[in-house]
This record gives structure tokens, C-alpha cells and sequence, in this order.
């Protein structure tokens, strides 16, 4: 069966940049409609040129105001939605947690955490609307499956994802709505830009962190949301496909230069610049 969402809607939060602007490139390209919600002027500027057909809403979804004026938006453009990726999320402050002050782990968790709570209430009535076959993809981390140093709240909040797409597959199955989640690991992309968190002397060593030797690109994760919100995935809810290369499995073994595993370090300094 091929992907095919000719005369489908989706709104992507975030369409602007990295995995989100692969979102919209990759459903864009199985022929959906295409929205976004996305605080960037520029990158909503960006988007208008390139997609000149899609809905460019600009948008703070941490703004409970724009949250309501997004949903009116996108029932005037269509008036029922058949695909909602929640896709903004940041770790904002990579600091020890004890360093944290409440204004900051608010922040954190309102990103990553509330306002998908938020946007996901907001689209239901559309959703419904749509259904049955309509469906809603989370894009959270492979750090709701692990610990990372520094971004204790970053971790829980994407956990937080987790437990919520969980319980809503439950509640939304009887309508005929699907809801998932896609966990990257390391991605090149504007937040993450691998040339500036990798340096130099440790990139390297990128082939032998990562099972799959490499780290992802934006399409990996647009790739599972796709196969995840299309009918190739109709008996497929309350889970996560992590796009990760294997690193989930991998779980700290690597490999070192003459091809062996090991998991005793092979680098000098944290290997990141994402601060001790
Ligand atoms: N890149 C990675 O390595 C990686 C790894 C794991 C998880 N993720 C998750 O993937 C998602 C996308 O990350 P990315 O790396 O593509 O990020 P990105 O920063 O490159 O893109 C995010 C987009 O969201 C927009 N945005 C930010 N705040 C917004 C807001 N309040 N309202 C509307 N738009 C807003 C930004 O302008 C940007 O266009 C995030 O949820 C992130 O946590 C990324």
C-alpha cells in the first residue's frame, strides 16, 4: 500500500525548521494540506514562499490565546483535521537541576509538556470531526526512555509525552482516533546543529556511538510520523517508534576504532557542548 494523503489536512506545531519542516515536506509530498503553527517570523516567511499552498499560522503554542486563535484558524481553512504532529519542543536550559530556578522549569515543562496538552484539547473537536482515521503524532525524545545529565525536567517532560499519548489512545480509540509518538536521538537540525555540539575532534567518532553510525536527519523522524499517521499504521496507537539507529538498544555499548564494543569511554572531555 503506498502513502497517499491526497485530500488530508494536517498541522504540524513548529513546521518551520528541522524535524517539523521535514514533517511538512515529507506529508506535503504524499499530497496532504499542509498548516503550521510557528513563533518564527522568518521561518513562517521561509515557509510561505516554499509551500505557497499551505496554512502559515503564525503562533506561540506556550500562548493560550493563540492556542484558541490557531484552532479557529484551522476549522475556518478546513473545518475537521486528519492530522495533528505535535512537534515544538526544546530543552531551553542544560544545566544541573539544582542550578534550575522555578521560572526556568516552568519553561521547560510548559514547551515540551503543557502546551501539547493544550494544542492536542484545542484540535480535538476537529479531529473528531475527521475521524474515524484520524490521528495525532507526538514527537518527544529518546531521553523519555533514558536519563540525561542536565536536563532532568527536558527528560520528564518528554516522559510526561509518553504517559499522555498512552492514556489518549485509550480514551480516543473508541472514536476512531489514533495517537502516537516518534523519539529521536541525536538529529541534525537548527536546535541541534551537530557541528556546533559535536566538536571537531570527536566527530570522529560519530560512526561508533550509534549502532547505525551515524546520527539522524530530520527525515528519519518525518518518516515514522508519516508511516504512523497513514493507514499503513491503522492498528498502531498509545505508542513510540524510537528513530534512533539503535542507540536505545545499544545502551551505552559502542564501538571502538579497530571495530570492537566497548562501553569505557574513548574520548576526551564530554564529547558534547552541551556544558558539563
Ligand atoms: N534535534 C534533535 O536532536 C531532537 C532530539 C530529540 C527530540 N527532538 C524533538 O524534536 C522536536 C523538533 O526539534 P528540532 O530539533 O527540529 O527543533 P528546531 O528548533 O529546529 O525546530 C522547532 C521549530 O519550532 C518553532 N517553535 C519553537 N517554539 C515555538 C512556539 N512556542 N510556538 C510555535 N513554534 C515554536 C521554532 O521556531 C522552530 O521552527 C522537538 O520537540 C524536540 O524536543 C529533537
Amino acid at each position: 500500500m503506498a502513502i497517499d494523503f491526497a485530500g488530508r489536512n494536517v498541522l504540524i506545531t513548529g513546521g518551520g525548521s528541522g524535524i517539523g519542516l521535514a514533517c511538512a515536506e515529507s506529508f506535503a509530498a504524499a499530497g496532504a494540506q499542509i498548516a503550521i503553527a510557528e513563533a518564527d517570523e522568518e521561518r513562517c516567511a521561509g515557509f510561505a514562499a516554499r509551500f505557497p499552498e499551505a496554512l502559515v499560522v503564525p503562533c506561540d503554542v506556550t500562548d493560550r490565546a493563540d492556542i484558541r486563535k490557531l484552532a479557529e484558524r484551522i476549522g475556518e481553512w478546513t473545518g475537521a483535521l486528519d492530522v495533528l504532529v505535535n512537534n515544538v519542543g526544546h530543552f531551553l536550559h542544560a544545566k544541573p537541576f539544582d542550578a534550575l530556578d522555578d521560572e526556568e522549569i516552568d519553561a521547560i515543562v510548559e514547551i515540551n509538556f503543557g502546551q501539547v496538552m493544550r494544542v492536542t484539547r484545542a484540535m480535538l473537536p476537529l479531529l473528531r470531526a475527521a475521524a474515524p482515521g484520524s490521528s495525532i503524532v507526538n514527537i518527544t525524545s529518546i531521553e523519555a526512555f533514558r536519563g540525561i545529565p542536565n536536563c532532568a525536567v527536558y527528560g520528564a517532560a518528554k516522559a510526561a509525552v509518553t504517559g499522555l499519548t498512552q492514556s489518549l489512545a485509550l480514551e480516543l480509540a473508541p472514536a476512531g482516533i489514533r495517537i502516537n509518538a516518534v523519539a529521536p536521538e541525536t538529529t541534525d537540525t537548527p536546535q541541534v546543529p551537530l557541528d556546533y555540539m559535536i566538536p571537531p575532534e570527536n566527530r570522529a567518532h560519530m560512526d561508533k556511538w550509534i549502532p547505525l553510525g551515524r546520527f539522524g536527519h530530520a527525515a528519519d523522524s518525518a518518516g515514522a510520523a508519516l508511516y504512523l499517521a497513514s493507514p499503513l499504521a491503522a492498528w498502531v496507537t498509545g505508542t513510540t517508534v524510537h528513530v534512533d539507529g539503535g542507540a536505545l538498544a545499544a545502551a551505552g555499548w559502542m564501538r571502538t576504532p579497530d571495530g570492537q564494543w566497548t562501553v569505557t569511554p574513548m574520548i576526551s572531555g564530554n564529547g558534547v557542548s552541551l556544558g558539563g
